[in-house]
């Protein structure tokens, strides 16, 4: 037993790695190894060499047993210091070049157009681009059956069958977000809400998803004419000129009475975009006064409070004050494209320090 006690104690000690260990264990301890076989032999002994013998293997197992467990841990420890020599890293190297990214021309405008407004009083709200139909047209004096609702190429979302609810859509205008506003808010209120909007419709100056801006002004005094200020003085800011020709034409949406949508005088040369002149005009907006019953849906007495509201096409400014002549390319994520049009990442346009320098 000595022999074996010796022979199993040296090669645990000698093992270099963990298989080696298991192969000890499976030898001497297993439920057919050396010290298994030699219990099987007390059965041929006699009671007195059995007492003797018996607790000796007994012995002999647990040392066993307790030497593998203790190099099997010494051997995770040398492991460790192992990778610990290893796997260093030195935190005084310098670090990598940063990777440039840059700002799409649709997120630049959208921080543009948020400082002008800011400077103006407006502050930004928010509303969900899966919207209820609800918000996004009945509280907006769009009816059922008005034509207004088949002229937005509406996406409708899928219901399952035999859910009756009314349609979830996804939003085919910011202005669901006046009535959420009005609605969280009360009057007076100010607000603009960017955001991604949707519509069925596809073409050089059209794509499913865009980005608008809303605007909504709720006051006792508010006028058209404030709404006109309004939209020159933030015109001339965005596009940074002194004077730009805005045409505001009469027109009709059924959240406002009156309306009027607004172009702005630009010219296509050879597929190059240029604002400021030239025979041709790019509608950029509608906007009115808040009707009436829009402003009971949102909450607010319309016998004491009235306002303005304005819708703006973001991507088509960053078309027209960036020179993009295809707005499709906004959304191809065509590297060359991004690199070309994007803006220097961490430049937070301001109106004193200049917009988009
Ligand atoms: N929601 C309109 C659209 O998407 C744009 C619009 C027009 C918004 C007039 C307004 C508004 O707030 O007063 O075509």
């Amino acid at each position: 037993m000595d022999d074996l006690k010796a022979k199993y104690l040296g090669q645990i000690a000698d093992a270099g790695d963990e298989n080696a260990l298991e192969a000890i264990r499976v030898a001497a301890v297993g439920k057919k190894g050396e010290v298994a076989l030699k219990m099987r032999e007390l059965g041929k002994m006699t009671p007195e060499e059995r007492q003797v013998a018996g607790p000796a293997l007994n012995a002999l197992k647990d040392e066993i047993n307790s030497a593998l467990s203790a190099k099997k841990a010494a051997l995770a420890d040398a492991a460790l210091d192992e990778r610990l020599r290893t796997e260093w890293l030195d935190v005084t190297l310098p670090t990598r070049a940063r990777r440039q990214g840059s700002i799409h021309p649709v997120s630049q405008a959208t921080e543009e157009l948020t400082a002008i407004f800011a400077e103006l009083g407006f502050s930004v709200a928010e509303g969900p681009r899966i919207e209820d139909d609800w918000y996004n047209f009945d509280a907006l004096n769009i009816p059922g059956h008005h034509p207004a609702r088949a002229e937005m190429d509406t996406f409708y979302m899928h219901r399952a069958e035999g859910d009756n609810r009314p349609p979830h859509v996804l939003r085919t205008h910011t202005s669901p977000v006046q009535i959420r506003s009005m609605e969280k808010q009360g009057a007076p209120i100010r607000i603009i809400c960017p955001g991604g909007v949707y519509r069925a419709d596809y073409d050089q100056t059209h794509t499913p998803m865009f980005h608008q801006v809303e605007g909504l002004a709720i006051d006792k005094d508010i006028s058209m004419a404030n709404l006109k200020w309004v939209l020159e003085e933030f015109v001339k800011a965005f596009f940074e000129v002194d004077d730009v020709e805005l045409r505001f034409r009469a027109s009709h949406f059924p959240f406002t009475e009156p309306s009027a949508e607004v172009d702005i005088r630009c010219s296509w040369d050879n597929g190059q975009l240029k604002i400021g002149d030239g025979d041709d005009w790019m509608e950029i907006l509608g906007s009115g006064m808040v009707h009436p019953k829009v402003i009971a849906a949102g909450g607010i007495d319309p016998d004491v409070y009235q306002g303005f509201a304005f819708g703006i096409g973001i991507d088509r400014l960053a078309m027209l004050k960036y020179g993009i002549p295809d707005l499709r390319a906004f959304f191809d994520s065509d590297l060359r494209w991004l690199r070309h049009y994007g803006f220097a990442a961490l430049d937070m346009p301001n109106l004193h320090g200049g917009l988009s320098r």
